[in-house]
């Protein structure tokens, strides 16, 4: 009798994008007249992505899935996730714009998913289970972000904004995902956004323990599912809402996994959150930005290794999981390409930030036009009318 391996089932393609203007976390450091180390060690931010109106969550999902994308990867897509908490309707998903702005064909399942930060990953898991019960097919992952909290608030440091996108499918070019996870969700209120507001309330401390508290048990529950083996694990990988955050996940494990595997898991955290450093938190995306960071900087990793990925959302839900990196999965990233996105961004004033901070999109159905605030950008909103919103 033999038995059928199961089919590899994970991440085939993964680009991202981010707007090409940023403030350096010094001159808010000044301006609030804070030290500037506590923001550069404190909370391990150095610059953040500032957004104009015109790249709201969509045009920059689109902005980073195109490209990855040739006409037959379009044709087989058969399912289409955008996971956002900064979504621009209430009834119709983002997924469907994105789907017309980069021409894909209708043949395909088109909805948004939302629990805050860990929405991109509920988003990857239900596509690994479709494309395992759908071998034919694959499925186009967005996650896709603007961190905004008030000025003046203590969250201020912490925002960013940004998109990823995933392509899962069968026999993965980049990462295998492992089936087996453990998962956890209850109702805490750490952080929430209620409809009427544009920017997040945050209880900053508590999500910090909330985020800890679930990661130890999680890791705990794995361990009793036999799937931690910390000697297997090559990196770690954490939701990364600011580089601090993930640092005190990693600090978690000191004590849990013998010394030489501390010191590899460290050594490749900090290639993890270089690019999450420079761009500041983007939500749904942080941790698979996380994960492109790691593949981009770290030059020892190797097809077989296995990687752990943490991921958190206020409210709150965790998951642990795992991947196995793939044969020549080095051909897969570009960071030229990203390093060439992040050398070209415009460094705003403080002026400049709080002006574009204040900008709103109308409310009332008048007609609005956006200039294209990223000459980069393929993709943006160009217009307004009547409630409706126009993209290139
Ligand atoms: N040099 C170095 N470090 C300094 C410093 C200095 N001059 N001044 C302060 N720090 C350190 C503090 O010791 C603290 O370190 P710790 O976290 O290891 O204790 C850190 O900087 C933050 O300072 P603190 O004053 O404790 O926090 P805060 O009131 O400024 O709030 C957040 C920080 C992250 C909680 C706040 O930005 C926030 O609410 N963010 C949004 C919510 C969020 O992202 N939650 C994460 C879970 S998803």
């Amino acid at each position: 009798m033999t038995f059928e391996q199961p089919m590899a089932v994970g991440i085939d393609r993964m680009a991202w994008y981010t707007p090409n203007r940023f403030l350096d976390l010094d001159d808010l450091a000044q301006a609030r007249g804070v030290d500037p180390d506590k923001f550069r060690i404190g909370i391990g931010q150095r610059r953040m992505a500032v957004p104009t109106l015109d790249q709201d969550i969509v045009a920059m999902g689109a902005n980073a899935a195109e490209g990855m994308l040739n006409d037959i990867d379009k044709r087989r897509i058969g399912l289409l996730i955008v996971a956002t908490e900064s979504s621009v309707d209430q009834s119709k998903a983002s997924a469907l714009f994105v789907q017309d702005v980069l021409g894909l064909g209708g043949d395909m399942r088109a909805i948004e998913i939302k629990e805050a930060c860990y929405g991109g990953t509920a988003g990857v898991q239900l596509a690994a289970d479709f494309v395992r019960s759908h071998p034919q097919r694959t499925a186009l992952v967005i996650a896709t972000d603007i961190a905004r909290y008030g000025l003046r608030t203590g969250g201020e440091v912490t925002q960013g904004a940004g998109a990823v996108a995933m392509l899962i499918g069968p026999n993965p070019s980049i990462m295998a995902l492992e089936p087996e996870s453990v998962y956890h969700s209850t109702s805490t209120d750490d952080f929430w956004r209620p409809n009427y507001a544009t920017e997040a309330l945050a209880k900053g401390k508590y999500s910090e323990q909330v985020y800890l508290r679930l990661f130890s048990d999680l890791w705990q529950e794995a361990g009793r599912q036999g799937l931690t083996r910390a000697e297997s694990l090559q990196a770690m990988l954490f939701h990364i809402p600011f580089t601090k955050m993930g640092r005190k996940g990693l600090r978690s494990l000191s004590e849990r996994v013998p010394d030489d595997v501390f010191r590899r898991l460290e050594r490749r955290f900090e290639e993890s959150i270089k690019h999450c450093r420079d761009v500041g938190n983007c939500y749904t995306g942080s941790l698979y930005l996380g994960l492109i960071s790691l593949l981009e900087h770290d030059t020892t990793l190797r097809a077989g290794d296995r990687i752990g990925l943490f991921s958190y959302g206020s409210g709150s839900v965790g998951e642990l999981f795992f991947g196995v990196l793939q044969d020549g999965f080095q051909r897969y990233l570009d960071p030229a390409n990203s390093a060439a996105m992040l050398r070209t961004r415009q460094r705003l004033t403080m002026a400049e930030y709080e002006a574009i901070f204040e900008q709103r999109l109308v409310t009332d159905g008048s007609e609005q036009l956006l200039d294209a605030g990223d000459p980069r950008a393929k993709h943006r909103l160009v217009r307004l009318d009547a409630h409706e919103r126009y993209y290139a």
